[in-house]
């Protein structure tokens, strides 16, 4: 026999290959579609802020191309902490503060510190569909809680009220959501925390799309006195359309910082250290560049929503943030696989529903963080194949 193969066969698989999400097959044929407009990415497609990348480069040519400490430097730290107090009028301590290999290495280690095998998870459906194999591999048994629909994607506390109890070790809220744009209230999330808090339950807080916002307040988990059982999740990622550069961070207790960053030292030791640099001297700045981006994405949104609605069989409900639209497809077409190849043939890539939970199904997710010349050619190319 090959020598190789006898090696290989030394490996015990870690995963299933078929847990790999359907995205790498919608790559695939969207790599064969020429001209293709992408919709489907979990990014913005406009650019970073100049300044940002002059502050970058600076960086490099000025010899910060070394590790930095573990938890990230003081001075991104202290700027966060301001970032935050400007942002959402939350009052954070540097010590709180982990700089991350963006919000997934610290949605990695919330999860690897806070989950046994055996322990109930509550996930969003429809919620981010990576979420469920990184919980499910540590051994969790996932229940999944409604989000509502109605003119707009709802966090509604109840579905998750009635699933804490003492088994729920961790429940995930995202708000603004992947995919819906759904929002959670004070007072849910108040009710949220006071249940889950005596149950011994932990809220992992997503708050990666905090800037893209179109009505209401963003509620942090960051506004409660509640960091005996918060973990809070942020990204420059989307906020600042830097998805390629891996900075994330994790706000919590300085005992949970601690474990988190000792892990972190056999992971990755630490986070990019040039984009750290450049952060920190952006951040006091950064306003014009948010509200920009913010509002660019307001306008997208309105004028997607407006759209879809009038084509017969659509029915768009209206994201409260984020930088997706979550429409509704089963009466023009149930098949979310079916729908996905045609608006594909008509030049157009989404992501189909299922991907995100029961309640996706028929759905598809559609991304509206571009140029707003993008997002006519692709409204155009929508209409001309659904109205066909
Ligand atoms: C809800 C949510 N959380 C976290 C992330 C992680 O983003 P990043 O690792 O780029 O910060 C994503 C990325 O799509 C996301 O949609």
């Amino acid at each position: 026999m090959n020598p190789d193969i006898l090696t290989l066969q030394k490996i015990n698989p870690i995963i299933k290959e078929t847990e790999s999400s359907p995205i790498r097959d919608m790559m695939k044929r969207m790599e064969e579609t020429p001209d293709l407009i992408n919709l489907a990415s979990g990014e913005a497609n406009f650019d970073a802020s100049p300044e940002l990348i002059e502050n970058a480069v600076e960086a490099m040519k000025t010899g910060r191309n070394r590790y930095t400490s573990t938890n990230g430097t003081p001075e991104i730290r202290s700027a966060i902490a301001s970032f935050l107090d400007v942002q959402m009028g939350v009052a954070v301590n540097p010590e709180n503060i982990l700089l991350t290999v963006g919000g997934m290495e610290a949605i990695y280690l919330a999860t690897r510190l806070l989950i046994n095998p055996g322990d109930t998870v509550l996930l969003p459906d429809p919620g981010w569909g990576i979420m469920k194999p990184i919980t499910q591999r540590l051994g969790a048994k996932v229940r999944f809680y409604p989000l509502s629909r109605k003119k707009s994607w709802h966090i509604n506390a109840e579905p998750i009220l009635e699933r804490i109890d003492d088994q729920c070790k961790l429940i995930v809220i995202n708000s603004p959501s992947n995919p819906t744009g759904a929002t959670i209230t004070r007072e849910a999330y108040a009710a949220i925390l006071e249940k889950a808090r005596r149950h011994g339950t932990f809220i992992l807080s997503d708050e990666v799309y905090h800037n893209y916002l179109y009505s209401g307040e963003h509620v942090s988990a960051l506004s409660f006195d509640a960091l005996d059982h918060v973990i809070v999740v942020n990204s420059f990622s989307k906020t600042f359309a830097v998805t390629g550069w891996r900075l994330g961070y994790v706000i919590a207790h300085p005992w949970v910082i601690r474990q988190m960053g000792v892990y972190k030292e056999t992971i990755s030791l630490c986070s990019y250290s040039v984009g750290q640099w450049a952060m920190a001297q952006y951040l006091p700045r950064c306003q014009p560049y948010l509200d920009d981006a913010r509002n660019l994405c307001r306008r997208n949104m309105e004028k997607m929503v407006e759209r879809l609605n009038a084509i017969p069989g659509v029915k768009c409900p209206v994201p409260q943030g984020g930088i997706y639209v979550f429409p509704d497809f089963s009466e023009f077409e149930p098949s979310a696989d079916k729908l996905f190849q045609c608006l594909l043939d008509s030049g157009v890539a989404v992501v189909p529903g299922p991907f995100f939970g029961v309640q996706g199904e028929s759905h598809a997710r559609i991304m509206f963080a571009a140029s707003e010349e993008i997002i006519d050619r692709g409204l155009d190319r929508m209409e001309a194949a659904l109205n066909a």
